[in-house]
């Protein structure tokens, strides 16, 4: 199983490597995986790749909704990114290697009316994806507690508390969370006990 070949790349031998050594291992192991379940669709459905109805975020998101109540706000980007796995790998190396900032549908303005504001991403080489900083830095953090969320396959937490530091400004960081992609659907346990301890 892919879950448990991470697991070893993260507990064994690349344990001791340079992360971004192990952030390339990640992916290589993410592209023999998307290039098995390419195969499994096309044979599953027709020749044809289907789109999973809901992120694993998002379903970690809805967890930390229903177990606290809270307010979504998705951060979508104008442009789109490549369905193929691994082109869309190469297009989101080359954003954080340039920095990018890319433009949002739409953005909020303020978080003044919350105290505690969970950023909840994908793990994308080891942080989250730029466009969640384009939102971040448009934001006044100051007084506010936030906390990062990161759904990840392999990396865990990663560099998502330390991104939080960098771009909320004058927020203190709570403690994160970091959920096994393949493991959301089944996290609704773990994500509800680490919300009522965070944020109720
Ligand atoms: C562009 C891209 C980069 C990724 N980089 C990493 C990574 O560095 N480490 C990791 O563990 N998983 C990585 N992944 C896997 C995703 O973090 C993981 O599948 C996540 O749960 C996807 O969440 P979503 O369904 O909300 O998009 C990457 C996936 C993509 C598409």
């Amino acid at each position: 199983m892919p879950i448990n070949v991470f697991e070893e790349m993260r507990k064994g031998a690349a344990y001791d490597i340079r992360q971004e050594d192990y952030v390339e291992q990640v992916h290589s192991e993410l592209n023999r995986c998307a290039s098995l379940c390419q195969e499994i669709n096309a044979t599953d459905v027709n020749d044809s790749i289907v789109d999973l109805p809901k992120g694993n975020t998002e379903i970690v998101a809805e967890f930390i909704q229903k177990a606290v109540g809270a307010d979504l706000f998705e951060v979508e980007t104008e442009k789109s990114y490549a369905i193929d796995y691994t082109q869309c790998t190469i297009e989101a190396k080359e954003e954080l290697r340039n920095n990018d900032r890319p433009e949002l549908v739409k953005m909020l303005d303020s978080v003044a009316e919350y105290d505690n504001i969970v950023v909840a991403g994908p793990c994308w080489w080891g942080t989250y994806p730029v466009a969640v900083f384009t939102q971040l830095e448009a934001l006044d953090f100051s007084g506010k507690k936030v906390f990062p969320v990161m759904t990840h396959e392999g990396s865990g937490i990663a560099g998502a508390p330390a991104a939080l530091k960098k771009y909320c400004h004058g927020a203190v960081v709570g403690e994160g969370l970091a959920i096994q992609g393949g493991a959301a659907t089944g996290s609704e346990a773990k994500v509800a006990a680490w919300a009522k301890k965070n944020l109720a």
